[in-house]
């Protein structure tokens, strides 16, 4: 049986799941967080130690200013609301992406919600924000040319903002779609691939259960027989 060390989510389809049921991408958005909570419950009591979650891409700025803001505002009330429960749970809040172009409340809040979790062992939470693989792995080129320090994979590793984290054992992406969308393309080269059909919003635990218990029933081989 495999372990499940990270587990990794591309949370997609909320836009579809509130235009078809409020008539409104954005109540889709508000409810794909009800998911996000209890899919981190879950994680816990599986004693998963590393759970990666997609929630905005660099590409995503692409979208109407009016969703943009809303979802920024739901992560923002969501950190104030939730952090010291996360803290309480000992869950550790690791921001990957690039925060440089945040708002400087934003910012205040990221950096809080990180500082107060910082030291907490029970699982890491990896939540991508402005997140774009490719850039991701051009800075970190960039940083070793910078140091002088040589292109190896351990190096460039250590480079990534998934620093100190395992490569996830798999990647789940909801919504119907069959893509990667620049989501950790480096460090998902072995990850199996689990894409559901469900919309992020309607995806459920025993949908979660069964995604982990079919995981650890596959045979990796890492290219050995
Ligand atoms: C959520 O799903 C992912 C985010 C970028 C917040 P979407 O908003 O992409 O939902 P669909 O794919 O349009 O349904
Ligand atoms: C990927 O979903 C990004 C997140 C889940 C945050 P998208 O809905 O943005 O992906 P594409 O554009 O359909 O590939
Ligand atoms: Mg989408």
């Amino acid at each position: 049986m495999n372990l499940i060390k990270h587990v990794a989510i591309i949370m997609d389809g909320n836009g579809r799941w509130g235009l078809k049921y409020k008539k409104s991408r954005n109540l889709g958005h508000k409810e794909g967080l009800k998911t996000v909570e209890k899919i981190i419950e879950q994680t816990v009591k599986k004693k998963i130690k590393f759970l990666t979650l997609f929630a905005f891409s660099t590409e995503n700025w692409k979208r109407p200013k009016k969703e943009i803001n809303f979802l920024f505002n739901l992560l923002e009330n969501f950190l104030i609301k939730k952090t010291n429960e996360l803290n309480k749970n000992q869950i550790k809040l690791n921001i990957i992406g690039n925060k440089k172009i945040f708002s400087k409340k934003l910012k205040k809040i990221l950096l809080n919600s990180e500082q107060i979790t910082k030291y907490n062992k029970k699982l890491q939470i990896n939540l991508a924000l402005n997140y774009g693989s490719k850039s991701e792995l051009i800075d970190a080129i960039n940083s070793l040319k910078r140091k002088k320090i040589a292109f190896t994979e351990k190096n460039i590793d250590k480079h990534l903002h998934t620093k100190n984290t395992p490569n996830p054992d798999l990647l789940i992406r909801t919504g119907n779609t069959k893509r990667l969308s620049n989501f950790l393309l480096w460090q998902l080269a072995y990850a199996e691939v689990f894409f559901e059909k469900k919309l992020w919003p309607d995806f459920t635990i025993s949908d979660y259960n069964r995604v982990l218990k079919n995981f650890q029933k596959i045979k990796r081989n890492f290219g050995n027989i």
